[in-house]
């Protein structure tokens, strides 16, 4: 800010005195409306600012600008690029919901953590189950078990299944991997908070073999009553069971995620097992796609068996992960994690 007069001088009441006063007034009205039309401008700057800001804020996600990505115009400028293929953008920045609503998501993430590990806490169970069910927590500090505490990931799930219903029509999301319903949450509140979409249903596979999974059951039934289904059991036997009988009255998935066993043998087999029970032209979405994972191993191979295409992968993103939630940094560790996307041909 401006100082009128020199810090330690005092004018005298002369005329010329009066005339320098006028004409530290009118400065200080030019000043004044100048800020006006600054934070008009910064107004705008900021907004401008924050579009890139909420594509970058966790983690290496990246904004057209820094990416290189050549923008076709605001609304389509890519917020989010591939890491693979280069230059092709996972999500412009007409996709990307309003920072937030993704604080909310992340908010209601937090919750559903707490509600399924209180209900777990409070059982009587034994040191063992304790020690291996209550893994919700270590397995997510450890990156393995959902994706409730990665907000880049969460958000861009959350966006880019909005983004497909634009486009298409996304009644049924299938998935692979319940475990705490995190993804399964974060799918049907994207598509619920659409009014375009009615009829929308979440299939789940999931060997539903945790204490809490009978809790997370309820937990999303309640919240999304009728919206959800889960087939208890193996999703090697599950998946292909419910293709056999749902595509014989032309019901498929219009999305799948596939986020269950992570082993080679198991990734192969359920990545080819969703894009049989999606329909042709829907959408496949990947968890755990470290370009030398195992997982990623399988992708690629059911890639080039011209299963799917149009792959686009987000990876190697850096999240700091606290041990018992989100915000706090005690115990945080560092993870990387990749995701990708394709079309069942
Ligand atoms: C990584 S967690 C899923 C996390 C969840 N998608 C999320 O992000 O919120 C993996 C889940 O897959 C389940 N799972 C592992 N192998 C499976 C199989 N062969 N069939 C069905 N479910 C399986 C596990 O029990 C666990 O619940």
């Amino acid at each position: 800010m401006v100082t009128p007069f020199p810090t330690g001088k005092h004018p005298t009441a002369t005329a010329s005195s009066c005339k320098n006063a006028a004409n530290v007034i009118i400065v200080l009205l030019i000043l004044a409306l100048l800020q006006v039309y600054n934070n008009n401008e910064l107004a705008i700057a900021s907004a401008v600012k924050e579009a890139h800001l909420r594509c970058n804020r966790d983690g290496k996600i990246f904004s057209g600008e820094e990416s290189g990505y050549e923008n076709v115009g605001s609304k389509h400028e890519c917020c989010v690029q591939c890491t693979t293929p280069r230059k092709q953008c996972c999500l412009v920045c007409s996709d990307v919901a309003p920072l937030r609503e993704h604080d909310l998501l992340m908010a209601s993430m937090e919750g559903l953590t707490h509600h399924v590990m209180e209900t777990f806490q409070s059982g009587n169970h034994t040191a063992e189950v304790k020690q291996s069910h209550g893994f919700l927590k270590e397995r997510a500090w450890e990156g393995n078990s959902h994706i409730g505490n990665r907000p880049a990931q969460a958000t861009f799930y959350y966006d880019w299944v909005r983004s497909i219903q634009r486009t298409d029509n996304v009644h049924r999301v299938c998935e692979i991997g319940m475990n705490g319903g995190h993804s399964a949450v974060i799918f049907l509140a994207g598509l619920y908070a659409s009014q375009k979409n009615s009829g929308i249903h979440l299939t789940m596979f999931d060997l539903s073999a945790f204490e809490y999974s009978k809790t997370v059951e309820k937990y999303i039934n309640v919240l999304y009553p009728g919206m959800f289904t889960l087939h208890a059991g193996n999703s090697r036997v599950t998946v292909p069971k419910w293709t056999e009988e749902y595509a014989k009255n032309g019901v498929y998935c219009d999305v799948f995620s596939v986020d269950g066993d992570h082993t080679y043998e198991g990734a192969l087999i359920d990545i080819t097992n969703a894009a049989k029970a999606t329909r042709k032209g829907g959408n496949l979405i990947l968890d755990d796609m470290n370009p030398n994972g195992v997982t990623r191993k399988a992708f690629d191979e059911v890639v080039r068996d011209g299963i799917l295409g149009d792959v686009r992968c987000v990876e190697d993103v850096e999240i700091r992960v606290g041990y018992d939630n989100r915000i706090d940094e005690t115990n945080a560790r560092e993870l990387k994690i990749s995701w990708c996307t394709a079309t069942v041909i």
